[in-house]
């Protein structure tokens, strides 16, 4: 079973935790990077605005081909109750190139749901879902096993 990791984050909490699937699945990892910068205040500011309206951004070229794997994982922080704009962007833009997709976002506690449900529409139907809250990733607070498996 051929994986890869795709991911999006902003401050490094989505990150690793999809350095831990990458590194527990021994497979490739693809960080997604944004010709929009939402560094900063500023950043935090368009991150909300943007999050709110689902708005598809322009992204920087990606390494991997989402057709060359049998499973991939897709992982964004929870902005304003939906995946951050960088990750529904890529979604948008491979749009027929996946077949099967696991899901896992992080948030500082709400709005899950909304993110996974605007992730499918943008998809297919994930195998498998994780939702983490930043705090549970940062004191390394989960389980992937069932997950991964
Ligand atoms: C623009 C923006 C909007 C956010 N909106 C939410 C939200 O709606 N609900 C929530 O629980 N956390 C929200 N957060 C917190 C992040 O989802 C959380 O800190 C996440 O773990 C950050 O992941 P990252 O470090 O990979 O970027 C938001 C953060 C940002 C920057």
């Amino acid at each position: 079973m051929k994986s890869l990791v795709v991911y999006f984050s902003r401050t490094n909490i989505t990150k690793r935790l999809a350095e831990d699937i990458a590194g527990q699945l021994d497979c490739d990892i693809e960080e997604i990077k944004s010709k929009v910068n939402y560094n900063g205040k500023l950043g935090y500011a368009r991150g909300i605005k943007d999050g709110a309206s689902g708005k598809i951004i322009e992204l920087e070229p990606q390494k991997y081909n989402p057709e060359d794997y049998d499973v991939v994982y897709i992982g964004a922080p929870v902005w304003a109750s939906k995946a951050a704009n960088p990750i529904i962007s890529y979604l948008n833009q491979n749009e027929g190139r996946f077949s099967n997709v696991k899901f896992f976002l992080t948030a500082g506690s709400s709005g899950f749901d909304s993110s996974f449900k605007q992730m499918e529409e943008n998809s297919v139907k994930p195998l498998k879902t994780l939702a983490l809250t930043t705090r549970n990733v940062k004191k390394d607070e989960y389980d992937l096993t069932s997950f991964l498996e």
